[in-house]
């Protein structure tokens, strides 16, 4: 359905923009196709992101470094030149047994929280820590913090604070779908209330070290 949706959201968004282009500079009219392109251009990336909850159901798992993924991670974001980033390694071999890309995906979808929680002298430490059956990846930041009332309501597709047309608020639904299906653990602690010490976020990632017993015959899950 997704898909069906994606062409006629094509030629909305086209057409958006043709009024535009032919509307005088100023006018009601050029706002108002403006608005038209903008909301047609959220809904195709609201597709998008409801596109990917589609794809996870298939997870390739290949035993993977979970160092090698935050370096791989964090290329993949743009870092404000005001926001220091620490990374703690995990010396004790953290291997797990999953799909490489979709834990990118996991990891840039946390970070990019991040980032956009952090105003100056931003902080974002890393850190990746192994234990016998379980490999943790724990992404802090010194952000404005999530107030208590939305900490349970994070993970849920479509919530958002960010302004009308920035986010689509389906980074930690697609993240948390995407770390059960990996019989993984999702958490967040955080501090919005600069009464309380100082605000700042924490998601901690927890991936199982080897794939279960009864799925590692086959390397495919649906
Ligand atoms: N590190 C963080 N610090 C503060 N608030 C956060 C953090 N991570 C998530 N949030 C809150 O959780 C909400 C939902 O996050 P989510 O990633 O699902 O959606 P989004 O970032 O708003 O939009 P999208 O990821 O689709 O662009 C955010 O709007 C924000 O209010
Ligand atoms: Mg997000």
């Amino acid at each position: 359905i997704a898909h069906e949706i994606n062409n006629p959201l094509g030629v909305i968004l086209m057409y958006a923009h043709l009024m535009q282009d032919a509307c005088q500079e100023g006018t009601r009219a050029k706002e108002d196709a403006s608005v038209i392109a903008s909301q047609a251009d959220r809904c195709k990336k609201i597709v998008a992101g409801l596109l990917n909850f589609a794809r996870e159901n298939k997870v390739l798992k290949v035993p993977t470094d979970m160092n090698t993924l935050v370096n791989d991670s964090l290329k993949l974001v743009q870092i404000p030149y005001d926001v220091k980033v620490a990374v703690v390694k995990c010396e004790n071999n953290p291997v797990a047994e999953v799909d490489g890309d979709q834990v990118i995906q996991v990891l840039t979808n946390i970070i990019s929280n991040a980032l956009a929680a952090m105003e100056s002298d931003g902080m974002l430490e890393i850190t990746v820590l192994g234990s016998e059956d379980k490999v943790k990846i724990a992404v802090k930041d010194n952000g404005k913090g999530i107030p208590k009332e939305n900490m349970n309501r994070v993970f849920e597709p479509f919530f958002t604070t960010k302004q009308l047309g920035k986010g689509t608020g389906l980074g930690l639904a697609v993240t948390y779908g995407i770390v059960k299906m990996h019989s993984g653990d999702i958490k967040a602690e955080s501090n919005a209330d600069p009464t309380q010490g100082p605000t700042g976020t924490t998601f901690t990632v927890t991936l199982p070290r080897h794939a279960n017993k009864d799925s590692s015959s086959n390397h495919f899950i649906s």
